[in-house]
């Protein structure tokens, strides 16, 4: 529970399948507690491989029922620039592994439109955030990755995720994708009552001593810049991602 919880705190979990469930025990943690206390649970979720898995964990029976979907919102923390038919798209992966398959109301779901121009999407998703959660909003659950590059949503490094800090989204052309994306900003991110970044695996090992024991740099390591002033960030990985903290 949010109460008892340490202010930045980092799980290792033995098996790639172990932070999975503890991503989906989280969620599940988070929007009972949050509904109960205040009525309506506001989660962003993140693209990437980690969070499928933990998906696919919130369709079954028992999370579908001891959560009140009624009252579940939810939102992006970042989008590809593409329809929501691609098979790059972030909304796609969630709605067929997790959003389709939960009895959470169409409309209690908030996409970024990666199809339109990129700037007219950032700010029409600035704007539902205000419409729907008031300026600045604060997320009850970030779900955050984080890439063997240190970006995280789609802060990526060559860029201070610092600038713009009045802005909710931004949109910005990822040079070493050659793409367009969009993405919450350090405002809204760390604005949210919880932050989780999940990530798994041995290639993203260096990347994470770097930012966990390195000197503090989030043009290099944009995920350095997660640091909720008033909530609780929770570090959840695998063993093999682990593999090089000392601490
Ligand atoms: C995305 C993301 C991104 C992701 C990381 C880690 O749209 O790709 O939201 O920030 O979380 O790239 O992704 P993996 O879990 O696939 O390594």
């Amino acid at each position: 529970m949010s109460s008892e919880r340490k202010r930045d705190e980092l799980r290792i979990c033995e098996t790639p399948a172990q932070l999975e469930e503890a991503v989906a025990d989280l969620f599940v943690d988070d929007a009972r507690s949050t509904i109960e206390q205040r009525g309506a649970f506001f989660a962003a979720l993140s693209g990437g491989t980690t969070p499928k898995a933990a998906y696919a964990l919130l369709t079954r029976a028992d999370c579908r029922t001891v959560i009140d979907w009624q009252r579940v919102f939810i939102y992006f923390g970042d989008e590809r620039c593409v329809p929501p038919e691609s098979n790059e798209s972030n909304y796609k992966m969630a709605f067929e592994t997790f959003l389709s398959k939960v009895p959470i109301p169409p409309q209690n779901v908030r996409r970024m439109h990666g199809e339109d121009d990129p700037l007219r999407a950032a700010k029409a998703y600035a704007q539902v955030l205000i419409e729907t959660m008031g300026e600045p909003p604060r997320f009850d659950l970030v779900l955050l990755g984080m890439g063997a590059d240190g970006h995280t949503a789609s802060l990526f490094p060559g860029t201070d995720p610092r600038t713009d800090e009045e802005q909710l989204v931004r949109a910005l052309f990822v040079e070493k994708l050659g793409a367009h994306r969009l993405t919450l900003t350090p405002r809204v991110i760390n604005n949210a009552r919880h932050v989780v970044i999940a990530l798994e695996g041995l290639p993203k090992a260096p990347a994470l001593y770097a930012v966990r024991e390195g000197p503090y740099d989030p043009i290099a390591h944009p995920v350095q810049i997660v640091s909720p002033h008033d909530g609780t960030l929770t570090w959840l990985v695998d063993k093999a991602a682990a593999a090089e903290l000392t601490g």
